[in-house]
């Protein structure tokens, strides 16, 4: 599986990997960490620290079916500019197998959602539709981002732990 086929928190993958959530699957570590809005992400410390301060994230459906259309929303505050060469690393794993574990450019990523670096501070929203795959492997899933600006200061980092039933 290649890393471009994953683009940040936004790719198809991510959303395979995040149809069926359930509360009993998902990790919770802590409630105030919680993704504001419908799907079963999580940040991954206290997001207060982040550049990007999240509003909310939706998912619809959530959760997302198989063999269907699925709408990612999204909106957030960027608390400064993020410049070329910030990076996004990615590692998925399906049950114990690492799937993907890579840093990648995040500004060539970004166009495949409508966004070009520089991004600019302030308000901004995302809304992407993909389709998710009809079949998706049964099993445990986690997924985690995290996107730091080039002189690797946290922008944000999220993940998920999402089991599909068999
Ligand atoms: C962000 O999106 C949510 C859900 O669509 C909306 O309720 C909220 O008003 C938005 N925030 C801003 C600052 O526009």
């Amino acid at each position: 599986m290649k890393f471009t086929s994953a683009i940040l928190l936004l790719s198809p993958l991510l959303a395979s990997a995040l149809s069926f959530p359930s509360s009993s699957d998902r990790k919770v570590l802590d409630d105030q960490h919680k993704v504001p809005g419908s799907q079963p992400l999580t940040f991954c410390k206290d997001p207060a620290d982040y550049i990007l301060d999240v509003h909310n994230v939706d998912l619809i459906p959530n959760p997302p079916v198989p063999g269907e259309k699925l709408i990612i929303r999204g909106n957030g505050t960027f608390n400064q500019e993020i410049e070329d060469g910030a990076s996004v690393y990615l590692q998925v794993k399906y049950g114990l197998i690492t799937l993907i574990k890579q840093d990648a450019d995040m500004c060539e990523q970004l166009p495949k959602i409508d966004i070009e670096c520089p991004i600019k501070k302030g308000y901004m929203e995302i809304y992407k539709e993909v389709n998710i795959p009809r079949q998706v492997p049964p099993g445990k899933y986690t997924v985690l981002a995290d996107v730091k600006t080039k002189d690797k200061e946290p922008i944000t980092c999220m993940e998920a732990v999402v089991v599909f039933p068999r």
